[in-house]
């Protein structure tokens, strides 16, 4: 017997259907095609209030990076008018070519605002900002710069971050726990590294902070054989 109720269940469903079929996506695993290069304290430092120890703002346990700051901490240097952070600057992997690509688990607790967790630093010198992205957290959204919202609701639980820069495409990509949950354009500029941690930003929360795990630092693999002068058959980092 088909009742209302029934109709209106089938409904239900189908309209789910429609919904997987046309916008539901899959996780993806965004390292495909990649080379995961060496990482390890060599190839960063930590930037933070320039009249404090390190360990003040920033720690290393089991394997997460732990950092925080307060809204009314110093600049990273004396001179410098920027607002406070502590960050991880990856110094290691400067890039001026290619497709790169950053990989983190990310925890932000609640409470924590105004704030810049993730960059890819340099952009066109021109331009008014220095930086290609910046994955920033306001009120637990997760965003691109101040829009559009990339995640909503992330605090207080370990969410994956990859995030792509492709410099001869100009474009980057960010996956959150392997969707793809934003993509746009570059913004120019010959010289980009990764950073993160936490860069207080307008709206800042009066004490900020996030972690990091599991990081790792990725360069899209080029085939030699796609390239002009193919002489070689091997692979070969671009
Ligand atoms: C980090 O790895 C490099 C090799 O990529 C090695 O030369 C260096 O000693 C390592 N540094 C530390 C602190 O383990
Ligand atoms: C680090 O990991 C070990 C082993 O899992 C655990 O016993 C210890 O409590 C952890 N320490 C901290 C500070 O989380
Ligand atoms: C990356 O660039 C910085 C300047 O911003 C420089 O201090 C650092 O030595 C460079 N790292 C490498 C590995 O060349
Ligand atoms: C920056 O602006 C100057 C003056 O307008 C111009 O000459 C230069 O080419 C610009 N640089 C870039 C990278 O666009
Ligand atoms: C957080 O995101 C939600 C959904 O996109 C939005 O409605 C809300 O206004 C955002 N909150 C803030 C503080 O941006
Ligand atoms: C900062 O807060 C003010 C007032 O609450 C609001 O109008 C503005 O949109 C906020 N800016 C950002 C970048 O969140």
């Amino acid at each position: 017997m088909i009742t209302t109720a029934t109709l209106y269940s089938t409904g239900f469903l189908v309209l789910i259907l429609f919904y997987c079929v046309v916008g539901c996506s899959t996780a993806e695993d965004p390292t495909q095609g990649f080379a995961e290069l060496p990482f390890n304290s060599s190839y960063y430092y930590i930037q933070k209030p320039y009249d404090l120890d390190v360990s003040k703002r920033y720690s290393f346990v089991n394997g997460t990076h732990q950092l925080w700051v307060y809204s009314t901490d110093k600049p990273l240097a004396r001179s410098s008018p920027t607002r406070p952070r502590t960050e991880v600057i990856i110094n290691g992997y400067n890039y001026t070519s290619g497709v790169w690509q950053f990989e983190g688990n990310a925890y932000v607790p609640s409470g924590t605002s105004g704030v810049c967790i993730m960059q890819v630093f340099g952009a066109d010198p021109n331009a008014t900002i220095t930086t290609t992205l910046m994955l920033r957290v306001y009120s637990g959204n997760l965003t691109y710069y101040t829009d559009p919202v990339i995640v909503p609701q992330i605090y207080d639980r370990w969410f994956r971050v990859n995030v792509i820069h492709d410099m001869d495409a100009s474009n980057v990509k960010v996956y959150v726990d392997g969707f793809l949950s934003y993509q746009g354009s570059g913004r120019g500029g010959a010289f980009h590294f990764f950073k993160f941690g936490v860069y207080a930003q307008k709206n800042d929360s009066d004490y900020m902070e996030s972690r990091w795990k599991e990081i790792k630092i990725f360069k899209k693999i080029v085939h030699a054989s796609h390239k002009k002068h193919h002489c070689k058959k091997n692979l070969e980092f671009n």
